[in-house]
Formats: structure tokens, C-alpha cells, sequence
């Protein structure tokens, strides 16, 4: 029996919070165990950018505390006792809702699978017993959902791409991603036998992956096969001015733009996917960035008085 976990950032028993707990039933009846959170019911602060998290992982005095005290570790600890975590957001201005990122700055640094492998990497090696949570290092899967009332899916474009930062800096592997728009047609999802059956399908998708007896086939792409990005299977993609770069908003990895026949396709070098952001050696690449001297490589001269001018500009 694995855990399956649903965090949603709904209404109470709005559209999105039921289409999770659609997926959690199959997911239960198949026999795993289940829980459900919404951490808008919880008092939930937002990330403060001191960065202590970081500077304690780092410097080997934290394993990435946090310095709000509220009940964020509910939701923390709901996230670390999953086999496989599903999460569902509201559209709000074509992007998740603000709680859903307050989530992902308090999910952010202070748990990322890189920083705090090198550091167990390194205490161990320097017998220091403040070693991180093992739950850190637990594989998972995951699974997106966005529920959206404008009637075209144009008015819900940043919200899945927005959405793979919950899932980014603890490593999880995305096997499916939804998107329910036109919800402000229906009372509730309840009268939208389609979408409830694409919540049964996120469920066998679930599964079938904790039922999975390699890593491969665990972390296989279950979701819809209309992506150009081979490695987040999404499609937002930055482009430039007179050049056939094309770099994955969410990977953060660069390709080439070949248009063909007036059809544009994509090619992703082999090296490049390997350096996405949701690869072990994508977010390794940032850990040495930033524990080389990201922060503090620079001293300004005369700081305290240069910032005098700009004070209580304003005000
Ligand atoms: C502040 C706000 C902004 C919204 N912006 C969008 C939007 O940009 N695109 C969209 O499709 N729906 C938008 N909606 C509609 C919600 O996504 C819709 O009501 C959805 O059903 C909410 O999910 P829930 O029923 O699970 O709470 C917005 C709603 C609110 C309250």
C-alpha cells in the first residue's frame, strides 16, 4: 500500500477541491491510503526572502528551517508522507491562485532534493549528526490540476507551467497534468460526467505508477501526448528575436526552433535534457551556483549610507 496526497487550493468543495477527491476514492478503492489538505484553511505566512533556510542548509546548522512559525508544517508533513501527490488550483489571471504560491516559496529552497542530498553528502562526511528528514529522499510522482471558468483554455495558459514549481524543487516526477476550463458553464464539475471520468483516468495514471516495478516505468509521461517539451511534456516555451533558440520556461533547457514546410518543430539535444530543472543534475547545477557564492560574492562599499537616498522615498 502506497499514500496517495491531494493539496488543494479551491474553494471548500468548489470544482477543484471534488475533482481531487475523485482521483483519492479510485486511489483508495485500489488500496492505498489517502489524505486531503487545503492549506487555505491553514494559517499559511508567506516566505519572508531572508534566505535562512538556504544559509542553514548550507552551513550545515539547519536542514532548512524556516523562520515562520504556523502550520506549514501540516502541509510539509502531508507532502513527505506521500508515494504520490496531486495538486489542484483555481485559475486566477490565467496562473494559479497566491496561496498556491506561497506554497511553492515556503516549498522552495528550504526543501530542495539537491541542496539537502549534498548536504547529507557532506555532514556525513564531516560527522556532523544533523542530517536531513530521510522522507526528503522518498521518490514520488505527482499530478496537476487546474480548474479555470473562462470558456476557451487561452485564459488558463501560465497556470500548469506556474504549477510545476510545486513539484520542481523536491524532485517529483509529473505523470499527468489536467486542465478543466469552462467551469463557469456548470454550476459544478459534479454535472460534468467528461471531467469526472479525466479524474478517473488521472487515477488509473496514479496506480499504475505506484504499481510500477521499475523506475522507469514508475516516472513514465501518462498524460495527454500534445507537448513540444520532451522532458516536462508541456509546451511553454520562450522564443527569440532572429535566432532558432527556444529555451522550456519550466526546464529551463535550450533547443533549436526548425521550421519545415511551414510546420515548426523542435529539437532538444540530448545534453540539454539532461540539465532540466526537474532532473536531479538540473537542480544540482543551481545547488553549486548558489553554494559557490551566489549570495554575499559582492560587497557594495558604503552600502548602509548609499541606501540613506531611497529610505523613505514615497512613504
Ligand atoms: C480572482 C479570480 C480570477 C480569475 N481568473 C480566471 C482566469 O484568468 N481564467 C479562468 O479561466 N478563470 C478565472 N477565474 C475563475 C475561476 O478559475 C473559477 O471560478 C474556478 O472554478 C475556481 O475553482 P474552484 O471552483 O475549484 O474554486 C477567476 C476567478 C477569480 C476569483
Amino acid at each position: 500500500m502506497s499514500k496517495v496526497v491531494a493539496i488543494s487550493f479551491g474553494r471548500k468543495m468548489s470544482n477543484t477541491d471534488v475533482m481531487l477527491k475523485e482521483v483519492l476514492i479510485k486511489c483508495q478503492e485500489a488500496g492505498h491510503e489517502i489524505q486531503f489538505i487545503r492549506p487555505d484553511d491553514l494559517n499559511i505566512e508567506p516566505c519572508t526572502g531572508c534566505c535562512a533556510c538556504v544559509g542553514g542548509i548550507m552551513s550545515g546548522r539547519s536542514n532548512g528551517a524556516c523562520v515562520q512559525k504556523d502550520d506549514f508544517h501540516i502541509v510539509e508533513d502531508a507532502f513527505y508522507s506521500a508515494d504520490a501527490v496531486l495538486i489542484g488550483s483555481p485559475v486566477y489571471e490565467t496562473s494559479p491562485s497566491g496561496t498556491f504560491k506561497t506554497f511553492c516559496d515556503r516549498m522552495g529552497p528550504s526543501h530542495d532534493l539537491a541542496f539537502l542530498t549534498e548536504a547529507k553528502k557532506e555532514r556525513m562526511a564531516n560527522g556532523n549528526p544533523l542530517l536531513p528528514d530521510e522522507r526528503v529522499f522518498k521518490p514520488r510522482v505527482g499530478c496537476l490540476l487546474a480548474v479555470g471558468g473562462a470558456r476557451t483554455e487561452n485564459w488558463t495558459i501560465m497556470t500548469i507551467p506556474v504549477m510545476y514549481e510545486a513539484m520542481m524543487s523536491t524532485g517529483v516526477d509529473v505523470i499527468d497534468t489536467h486542465v478543466y476550463y469552462g467551469a463557469m458553464n456548470v454550476e459544478h464539475v459534479l454535472g460534468v460526467p467528461g471531467q469526472m471520468k479525466r479524474m478517473d483516468e488521472m487515477a488509473q495514471h496514479v496506480i499504475d505508477a505506484l504499481a510500477a516495478s521499475n523506475d522507469e516505468e514508475r516516472t513514465k509521461w501518462r498524460g495527454s501526448e500534445d507537448y513540444v517539451c520532451p522532458v516536462c511534456h508541456q509546451s511553454m516555451v520562450r522564443v527569440h528575436q532572429n535566432s532558432d533558440l527556444v529555451e522550456c520556461a519550466i526546464c529551463g533547457i535550450n533547443g533549436k526552433v526548425i521550421v519545415e514546410n511551414g510546420k515548426v518543430r523542435y529539437e532538444w539535444p540530448t545534453a540539454e535534457q539532461a540539465r532540466s530543472r526537474m532532473t536531479y543534475a538540473g537542480k544540482l547545477e543551481h545547488r553549486n551556483e548558489i553554494a559557490n557564492g551566489a549570495v554575499t560574492q559582492k560587497k557594495v562599499a558604503g552600502l548602509k549610507d548609499l541606501k540613506i537616498k531611497y529610505m523613505h522615498v514615497g512613504e
